[in-house]
């Protein structure tokens, strides 16, 4: 708890200021350099464990074959090369999400492509997808050992020559085989925002053809998480669900970054914001309506993963009692400091304690039917 606390203090009051001067794609790298260098090294480990990790049995669940230590994951875009697989269990994380990895090595947008909306405590990204690609990452990870739950997260590059339906589908099963037998689940990104073809694949007719293909290759025993657009009329969000079940998919992910800029009306003003789509908090409550309402629809069909503007306890737990079995987060990291993963999870204890539950999944979808979706 004291080590919380400093952290809380020297980040907020020393380091997110200097951080914060500079462009936030190198602050991601310099971060991201400092987890390698503390995740390879024995004490590193030690010492992220000792000051940030929280434990307790009431955090703890297990889903398809996978033990969760508590519901708290990084998701996918934080680690997009796998680099941080031994830093993340360390600093408290439940399970991890690496990638999103194409089947091709892809470069990405032209930089500038990552903005600070710190009004709206939201990053606005436009990455397009830069990752090495599926076989390096995946010959890399083959030779370690992970502690917590690892998913890969796969979608076709950001390529035009692969804009024909076909072309991607070849992509993502690239990066599906170059998977097989590393990592514990796959997530199928259909809905990065920020794509030279569009999310094609978002559209029920094509999201069939993609699962019929991934099926065709599909390894046993391995769960298969979708992760979803959060600006979608519900008409193509339950058609897609329903593809969903037939293709057996184990688990949505809800959701990916937003375009929907109405309530940011100012964005637009700025030319260096005219791309990119935004996390944290403009997400939430598109992202909360989602659980609910898959929740209500499927119940106990799907591990439901939830994302968007969680920053706090509160809003983690808000999104388990809407029925999400898991949380996941990468901006309430980035405004918070490391610490918030130990931080919301010793307070979910708390909320748990307080609303009468033995355990999260006694929580899951607690609240939602006083929501309407
Ligand atoms: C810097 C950054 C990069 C991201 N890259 C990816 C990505 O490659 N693949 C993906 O599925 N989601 C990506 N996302 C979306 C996040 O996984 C998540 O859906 C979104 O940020 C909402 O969660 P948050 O509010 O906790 O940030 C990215 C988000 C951020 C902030």
């Amino acid at each position: 708890m004291i080590f919380s606390w400093i952290y809380r203090i020297v980040y907020r009051v020393a380091m997110r200021p200097v951080l914060f001067l500079f462009e936030p794609e190198k602050v991601h790298e310099w971060l991201k350099s400092l987890g390698i260098y503390l995740g390879e090294r024995e004490w590193g480990r030690k010492f992220l464990k000792t000051t940030m990790a929280y434990e307790h049995p009431a955090l703890e669940q297990e889903y398809l074959g996978m033990n969760f230590k508590n519901p708290m994951g990084l998701a996918g875009g934080f680690d997009k090369n796998a680099e941080l697989t031994q830093a993340l269990p360390a600093m408290g994380f439940g399970f991890m999400e690496v990638g999103s990895i194409t089947g091709v090595p892809c470069p990405g947008n032209p930089k500038p492509r990552l903005w600070r909306l710190l009004k709206s405590k939201s990053i606005l990204v436009w990455y397009g997808l830069n990752n090495r690609g599926s076989e390096e990452v995946s010959e890399r990870l083959r030779s370690l050992d992970f502690e917590i739950p690892l998913g890969i997260n796969i979608a076709k590059a950001n390529l035009e020559e692969l804009n024909p339906i076909d072309k991607g589908i070849e992509d993502y099963l690239k990066a599906y085989k170059a998977f097989e037998g590393v990592g514990d689940y796959f997530t199928i990104n259909i809905s990065c925002p920020n794509t030279v073809g569009g999310e094609p694949f978002a559209e029920p007719k094509e999201f069939n053809l993609l699962m019929q293909a991934l099926n065709s290759v599909r390894e046993a025993n391995k769960p298969v998480f979708v992760k979803f657009a959060p600006e979608m009329p519900w008409s193509q969000f339950n058609a897609l669900l329903d593809l969903c079940v037939e293709h057996q998919v184990d688990g949505i992910i809800c959701a990916n970054l937003t375009k929907n800029r109405e309530d940011h009306p100012n964005l637009n003003d700025k030319p260096e914001f005219e791309h990119g789509g935004m996390s944290g908090l403009p997400l939430r409550q598109m992202t909360n309506e989602m659980i609910a309402h898959a929740y209500r629809k499927y119940p106990n069909q799907f591990v439901i993963i939830a994302l968007g503007g969680v920053f706090t306890a509160e809003e983690a737990y808000r999104k388990i009692t809407l029925g999400a079995n898991l949380v996941q987060m990468i901006t309430g990291m980035i405004f918070e400091g490391p610490q918030v993963v130990g931080e919301i999870n010793r307070g979910l204890v708390k909320l748990l304690k307080q609303d009468g539950h033995r355990t999260i999944k006694d929580a899951i979808g607690s609240k939602n039917k006083l929501q309407d979706s």
